[in-house]
């Protein structure tokens, strides 16, 4: 199958020469990789490939997946899967522990025109365990293969799927990584710490190398992208190269440096630039979810846009989306004159 995978193979060698690169992915985040954040990384610097925030099983097949018919008697997806074309490849990232909730999700992801499935194996939230999701599967590799059946039977061959896993629950694990690269996926992607190490200690890129050297060994043509800790598109490549995964995640990164996958070469991003950009995300924000979430939602990416600048401090103790815009329109109306 011709996927958005091809992109950046980095195990072909001819393509290496010819100056292929590494994909440069931006990771699943929930909370902050929603549609409006997603469209505006469109414009400043997109990544190769970008995921959704993980979506629900359980709440899209209890909700039959879609909404009242719309004006032109369409269906509304859930906003959690609502993309647009710009934001595309866009693979959407499910978590659950029901195989057929997965199916019909996998189903539902075909129908609305994603690039591709990933399942969520490595999330150590208590809330997310307690329901036999995320890292929990890492315990439960039976029912993690049945898993991975369910949404292949969904999709019936026209997505990709891949899964996103941790090095292992309580101890790094290659058996674990062994066991999901013979469910035959179209990537893996291995975030180099423990469900049981959650953010602590530093990402092990030694090891998701031995999870690469065991694919080879394998002979597999799975996709491994490694993730943990990587600050910028440089040093990304960097560990592809040195451990040979076929490209790399960046998560936390993004609210520290939002245009992290920008390729141009420039010194520094303006303050005028920055504003323009949180006013657009602010317009976007209200839109998209038609003042329904909080604004405290917002603070975090316009901490991240303004980052180093002076503004920062006042927009952080604004208290209403009306504040935070009357802010920044007064410094960008002031710097112009
Ligand atoms: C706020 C937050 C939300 C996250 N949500 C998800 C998620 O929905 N799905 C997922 O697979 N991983 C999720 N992660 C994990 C990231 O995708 C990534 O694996 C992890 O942050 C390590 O990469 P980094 O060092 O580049 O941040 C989340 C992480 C953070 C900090």
């Amino acid at each position: 199958m011709k996927s958005f995978w091809s992109l950046g193979n980095t195990r072909d060698k001819q393509k290496l020469a010819k100056g292929k690169k590494p994909i440069a992915i931006l990771a699943p985040m929930s909370g902050v990789t929603d549609f409006p954040f997603r469209e505006i990384l469109c414009e400043i610097g997109k990544p190769d490939v970008i995921f959704t925030e993980f979506v629900s099983t359980e709440m899209i097949y209890r909700r039959g997946a879609v909404s009242a018919p719309d004006k032109k008697g369409g269906v509304t997806p859930p906003l959690q899967l609502q993309f647009s074309k710009k934001q595309r490849p866009i693979v959407v990232q499910f978590f659950g522990s029901r195989p057929e909730q997965f199916e019909y999700c996998a189903k539902l992801a075909v129908k609305l025109g994603f690039d591709g499935i990933d399942i969520n194996m490595g999330c150590p939230d208590r809330k997310v365990q307690k329901q036999g999701a995320g890292s929990e599967l890492i315990k439960n590799p039976k029912l993690a293969a049945e898993i991975i059946r369910a949404v292949k039977k969904g999709c019936g061959g026209k997505l990709p799927v891949s899964v996103k896993t941790r090095l292992g629950y309580r101890k790094k694990d290659l058996e674990w990584i062994r066991f999901l690269l013979e469910q035959d996926l179209d990537a893996l992607t291995i975030h180099g710490r423990t469900a049981s190490q959650g953010y602590g200690g530093e990402a092990d890129w030694e090891m998701i190398g031995e999870a690469v050297k065991l694919r080879n060994k394998m002979k597999l043509k799975t996709l491994i992208i490694g993730n943990g800790d990587v600050k910028d598109l440089c040093r990304g490549a960097i560990h592809c190269a040195q451990y040979g995964t076929d490209g790399f995640m960046i998560g936390r990164q993004i609210l520290h440096n939002p245009f992290v996958f920008c390729r141009d070469e420039r010194p520094f991003v303006s303050t005028e630039e920055r504003i323009k950009v949180a006013l657009k995300h602010i317009k976007l924000f209200e839109k998209f979810y038609d003042s329904k979430k909080d604004f405290s939602l917002m603070k975090k990416y316009l901490k991240a846009y303004l980052s180093g600048t002076e503004l920062k401090k006042d927009l952080m103790e604004a208290k209403t989306i009306k504040e935070a815009r009357k802010i920044l329109e007064k410094k960008a109306l002031n710097s112009k004159y």
